[in-house]
């Protein structure tokens, strides 16, 4: 059987694909490798969400493809991902080496498409086209449905099969980063519509999962070890699934086609009207949490700081193993910048949702993403997005410097006229601010014990076990046995990262760190206690 190497780049949803995809590809009898050199097939799960991360893809496909054409031309080379749906067959026309693209709603055929290559050495492609050409209604899409977004509408997921066919028992380290931790899906693509994001052109039509696959999947996860899970969407908080409307196609529950949640939603305003047989995502949380005791921390990415209803803060605030971390990217401090990327809420909507998060989650850390230099932005838009990151409190900004994307509305619309050099000034503006604020929310924990799960030695121990490997140039450093006590690293429910030193066959556990020290981007202490044992 060919042996396999895939690397994966950008987001969370990116390396639960990967991990769905290897769990596929080890079913189907594959075997996988550390080293491309080492592999028959070669896979590049891309992200085009940015240009950094488009780049850096591109770059590895350039070097694979020339070795294979110079020396191994029976490499099978793969491109799957976003940058696959986005480029399509443009791909093979740049890059003649690679023989497989294939987007991120047609993973589930990867397996299928490496076996055709290999039969014949011809290419092969599965890709949709979203957005390319606007579909004549009940043209097929490519889940099935007419394409236009209705609520409930039937919809033939094959993809739901693949996160059903999950492995139960989790990798020694999975794509979560931690032996103890899980990605689970509960959304796919998005029906947002921000001005700068590629995103509901590669992934497609948001659809929602039934509850009942999701729970399952958790319980599966839970029963084989895993103690903290993150439920990924794009907006999460928009989840929701009618039961009455319910679809079975071949025996399997389908996802439903998702719906702009009612205006009223979130903002402090009435609820969604949600019928009685609708799962909301307060719901979703509910149940997870009070279904697993066993489950330690449940998580949650990405919330749109829009319809972030005080249900769900409810929820959180009555249920201890939901995590008081929120992430709520809000992109600008501006108004006028915010209707350009059709965020569809405004500063003081946003403002008040930090204030509904205070007041029912008073101990939560949160975190946010600022696009830097969108077309137009002025020193003046900008000089709001600095005053917003001093009020916020955020624990951390991941803060970007816009670039056009093919694909979306932003780079037809607008120029890119935000100069490359004053890009860079207001991006170093906005992590000084971040900086001080990240420093001060850190600070107020110094002195204090928390519960810490623990992800594995830290990056730190890494880079120096890396100095020391046999055949390294660098410095010989004594190479640490695991039941030595070494620099670990792991997060508070808040999301804030620790380090302590302690044996390296802590990771995965839940251990108390009493704190001594603190830095703007993490605490540092010391262990205490016993761990607490799975
Ligand atoms: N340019 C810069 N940053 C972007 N993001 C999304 N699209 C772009 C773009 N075109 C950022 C947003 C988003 C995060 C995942 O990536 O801040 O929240």
């Amino acid at each position: 059987m060919p042996r396999i190497y895939l690397e994966t780049f950008g987001c969370q949803m990116n390396e639960l694909d990967s991990e769905l995809v290897s769990g596929q590809l080890r079913a189907a009898g594959h075997s996988f490798t550390d080293r491309w050199t080492e592999a028959d097939v070669v896979l590049y799960n891309t992200c085009s969400v940015r240009e950094v991360a488009e780049n850096k893809a591109w770059s590895r496909i350039g070097k694979v493809g020339l070795h294979k054409k110079q020396h191994n031309p029976d490499l099978v080379l793969g491109v799957i991902g976003c940058m696959a749906e986005r480029d399509g067959r443009d791909i093979t026309a740049k890059h003649p080496q690679v023989d497989l693209v294939c987007g991120p709603a047609d993973l589930d055929k990867v397996p299928m498409l490496i076996d055709g290559v290999l039969r014949d050495r011809e290419a092969r492609y599965a890709i949709r086209e979203y957005g390319r050409k606007p579909r004549p209604a009940g043209e097929p899409t490519s889940r099935g449905g007419t394409g236009r977004a209705e609520v409930g509408e039937p919809a033939e997921d094959p993809l739901e099969r693949v996160d059903l066919a999950r492995p139960a028992a989790p990798q020694s380290v999975t794509s979560a980063g931690s032996p103890a931790s899980a990605y689970v899906r509960i959304t796919r693509g998005c029906n947002k519509k921000c001005t700068y994001c590629v995103v509901p052109n590669t992934r497609g039509p948001e659809v929602h999962r039934p509850p009942a696959h999701i729970l399952g999947e958790c319980r599966k996860l839970v029963d084989s070890g895993v103690r903290e899970i993150t439920l990924l969407g794009q907006t999460v908080n928009h989840y929701h699934y009618d039961d009455a409307i319910r679809v079975t196609v071949g025996g399997i529950d389908q996802p439903q086609v998702g719906a702009t949640i009612s205006p009223n939603a979130g903002n402090g305003g009435p609820l969604p009207t949600f019928n009685a047989t609708t799962t909301s995502f307060a719901g979703l949380l509910a149940m997870i949490h009070d279904e697993l005791p066993s489950l330690r921390r449940l998580r949650f990415v990405t919330s749109l700081p829009r319809d972030f209803g005080d249900d769900i803060l409810r929820v959180i605030a009555d249920r201890p193993r939901i995590c008081r971390y929120l992430h709520l990217p809000v992109q600008s401090g501006s108004d006028r910048i915010l209707k350009l990327m059709n965020r569809g809420y405004r500063v003081a909507d946003y403002d008040d949702l930090l204030r509904r998060v205070r007041h029912f989650l008073p101990d939560a850390e949160l975190a946010t993403d600022i696009i830097t230099g969108f077309p137009t932005e002025t020193e003046e838009d900008h000089r709001k997005t600095v005053d917003l990151i001093r009020r916020a409190g955020f624990k951390n900004s991941f803060i970007f410097k816009y670039s056009p994307r093919p694909g979306t509305v932003a780079i037809d619309r607008f120029a890119d006229d935000v100069p490359l050099e004053v890009k860079k000034r207001r991006n170093a503006e906005l992590l000084a601010a971040q900086a001080e604020a990240s420093a001060a929310v850190h600070a107020r924990y110094v002195g204090r014990t928390l519960q810490v799960q623990v992800e594995g030695v830290s990056r730190r121990t890494r880079k120096q076990r890396n100095a020391a490997a046999p055949g390294s140039a660098g410095v010989q450093l004594a190479w640490e046995a695991p039941e030595e006590t070494v620099q670990l690293s792991g997060r508070t429910d808040t999301d804030l990262i620790v380090m302590f030193d302690g044996p390296e066959d802590l990771a995965g556990q839940t251990v108390d760190v009493a704190i001594g020290r603190s830095a703007p981007l993490a605490l540092f202490g010391r262990l205490v206690g016993t761990p607490i044992l799975n």
